[in-house]
């Protein structure tokens, strides 16, 4: 079995007073404090707003302290390059960002569906090819999930769909020949969903720095489609022997730190 902690869309942001940081701080702070050990804690993208070397410094402190083990990827508002050197610690580059965790219990592989100066997503046939070697080094019966940033169907959210992940045949090609997928994971729409994809669950995690506002809740008028006064969410993903994937979702109270039930 495993335990993973699963967040998204913290577009940390050194020039908004403290509010992106303090939202993560709060979801980061409810996961230490969790008296269990995580397998993992992902983050699927849109790290830094800009994609600037201070954001980047700021998510370093803000995730990668961590006591559980942390795997991030890149968004549309990341930079390739910035994230590999201020983040990761690597040398710089604008190949994808793609990386893989094998726990006891479970592999997971975050792809990079970035497009470097574009806001729609896209799985490059490098990043493909190395997911494929992944799954096949992968032992037979170990659960593996499969996470990037953009959705790879629509969610009939047009504001978010129009950027979604194009291309998304050859993912689902791909998934057909390995059995042992046993989910997709993202983010990019700032909101909890759950639907299929390639014969699989695809759970959206939620934003911790907005919510996004679903069509059918939008007023007129300026910024139709963000909440902003909603909390932060986590969701949590359990994965069993046998490779079925279970998801609860988390509200954290921003204001404490403490998750809330509501
Ligand atoms: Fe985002
Ligand atoms: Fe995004």
């Amino acid at each position: 079995m495993a335990l993973i902690a699963h967040l998204s869309d913290i577009h940390l942001d050194t020039a908004d007073g403290g509010r992106s940081a303090a939202r993560t701080r709060a979801v980061m702070d409810y996961l230490e404090g969790l008296p269990v050990d995580l397998d993992a804690v992902l983050v699927t993208g849109d790290i830094a707003d800009h994609g600037r070397p201070d954001e980047y410094a700021s998510a370093r402190e803000l995730l990668l302290g961590s006591r559980h083990p942390v795997l991030v990827c890149p968004g549309n508002h990341d930079d390739r390059t910035a994230f590999r050197t201020g983040l990761l610690g690597l040398p710089g580059s604008v190949e994808p960002v793609n990386q893989v965790l094998r726990t006891a219990g479970c592999t997971i592989a975050l792809c990079d569906s970035s497009v470097p100066g574009e806001d729609e997503g896209f799985l490059s046939d490098g990043t493909l090819a190395w997911l494929e070697e992944v799954l096949a080094g992968t032992p037979a019966g170990t659960p593996v999930l499969v996470g990037f940033h953009h959705p790879p169907v629509e969610l009939h959210t047009p504001y978010v769909d129009q950027w979604r992940q194009f291309g998304e045949e050859r993912l689902a090609a791909l998934a057909r020949r390995y059995p042992d997928l046993a989910g997709f994971l993202c983010g990019h729409t700032h909101t909890a969903t759950a639907t299929v994809f390639a014969g699989r669950p695809l759970l959206v995690a939620p934003g911790v720095v907005s919510a996004l506002r679903l069509p059918w809740e939008q007023p007129t008028g300026p910024s139709p489609h963000v909440h902003l006064d909603l909390p932060p969410a986590v969701a949590f993903h359990v994965v069993d022997g046998g490779g079925r994937l279970t998801t609860h979702y988390r509200i954290v109270d921003a204001s404490s730190g403490l998750g809330s039930g509501r």
